[in-house]
């Protein structure tokens, strides 16, 4: 368990709360500076399609947003840091807004299939990506005509694995062709089959 995030987390409000409902409230100690992402956020990381981002505003509004792109578009650079590409988009600026005044940031990571969830807190930078122009081709998704106007830096400060309960598991268009493909070609062989056994039974049997 990333004890910093728990530690971030665990405001003297929450402790109250959990005093009041169960009596006693948790004790986080020795929690570090902050927590590493290991081998195995890189690869939860690289698999994902998409996130949710949540910054705060200056009026202190929580505020989420959709992020997507190919898999790994989230990109890892090194084990405290995550970067990606901000496209020219609706025009409305707000998760960028927002973090010219409140750099801290949530993130939310969904894998549906296997039924995990990953949340990271950090802070953001977000810069010109003209500044940036290697990484801007790059972490550009090739798939979109939109053009990078930032690149968005996470320094992390910790990170949460939940339990599996309650996620249904759901799966995206290119899993289920993934998944029905060994079933299509079984499906091509018992055809193939079928058609094999029918021309010997009509055909008519030596005396
Ligand atoms: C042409 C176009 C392409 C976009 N491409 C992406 C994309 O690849 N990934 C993504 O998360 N959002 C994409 N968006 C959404 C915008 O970047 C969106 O404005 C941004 O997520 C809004 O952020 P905000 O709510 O913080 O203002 C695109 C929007 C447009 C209009």
């Amino acid at each position: 368990m990333a004890m910093k995030y728990l530690e971030t987390m665990m405001t003297e409000s929450v402790l109250r709360t959990q005093q009041q409902y169960y009596g006693h409230a948790a004790q986080i100690t020795d929690a570090p500076e902050r927590d590493l992402l290991g081998e195995g956020e890189a690869e939860f990381l690289a698999a994902r399609d998409s996130f949710y981002l949540s910054t705060v505003s200056e009026t202190g509004w929580p505020y989420v947003q959709h992020r997507g792109g190919p898999k790994g578009f989230l990109r890892l650079l090194n084990p405290s840091t995550l970067v990606f590409a901000d496209y020219q988009g609706n025009r409305q600026l707000l998760s960028t807004g927002n973090l010219s005044t409140d750099d801290r940031v949530s993130l939310f990571l969904m894998d549906y299939p296997n039924r995990a969830r990953l949340k990271i807190l950090g802070h953001a930078r977000v810069e010109d990506a003209h500044s940036h122009p290697d990484l801007a081709v790059q972490l550009a998704n090739p798939s979109m005509k939109a053009r990078v106007e930032r690149i968005v830096f996470i320094d992390v400060v910790s990170f949460d694995w939940n339990c599996p309960k309650y996620i249904t598991p759901r799966y995206s268009i290119e899993e289920v062709e993934e998944l029905a493909g060994s079933l299509r070609t079984r499906i091509a062989q018992l055809e193939a089959e079928l058609r094999t056994s029918r021309r010997g039974s009509s055909t008519p049997s030596a005396q």
